[in-house]
């Protein structure tokens, strides 16, 4: 129930983790078909930087691994940024050899 006057945030990141929708959604799971992900939102206010935040992504991915063959996680989790409206890490310690 939502009361008159109360606030309602809509956190849109909470949608990819709904298990009607992917399977064990809560996993990091790179092979997952994630088809209709909401990562970049949707409809008309779809992300108009998606094709060029997909290659970023491609490109330093590819080059970090290609540079640090070797690079494994120094800790077993990173640190989280505390907002609610964007998931991210704040650290990530590894080391590189
Ligand atoms: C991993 C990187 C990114 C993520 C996860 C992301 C995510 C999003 C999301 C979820 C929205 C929809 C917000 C809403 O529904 O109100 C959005 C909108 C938008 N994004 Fe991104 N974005 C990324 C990178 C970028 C980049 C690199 C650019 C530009 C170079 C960009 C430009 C925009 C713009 C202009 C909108 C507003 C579109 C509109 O309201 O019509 N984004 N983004």
């Amino acid at each position: 129930m939502i009361g008159r006057g109360e606030v309602v945030l809509i956190a849109l990141a909470a949608a990819d983790r709904d298990e009607k929708r992917f399977a064990e959604a809560d996993v990091f799971d790179l092979g997952r078909e994630a088809r209709g992900h909401l990562a970049f939102g949707g409809g008309i206010h779809q992300c108009l930087g998606a094709g060029l935040a997909r290659m970023e992504g491609t490109i330093a991915i590819e080059q970090l691994l290609t540079r640090f063959p070797g690079i494994r996680l120094a800790e077993p989790s990173g640190r989280w940024r505390a907002s609610i409206l964007i998931r991210g890490l704040d650290r990530l310690i590894v080391t590189l050899d």
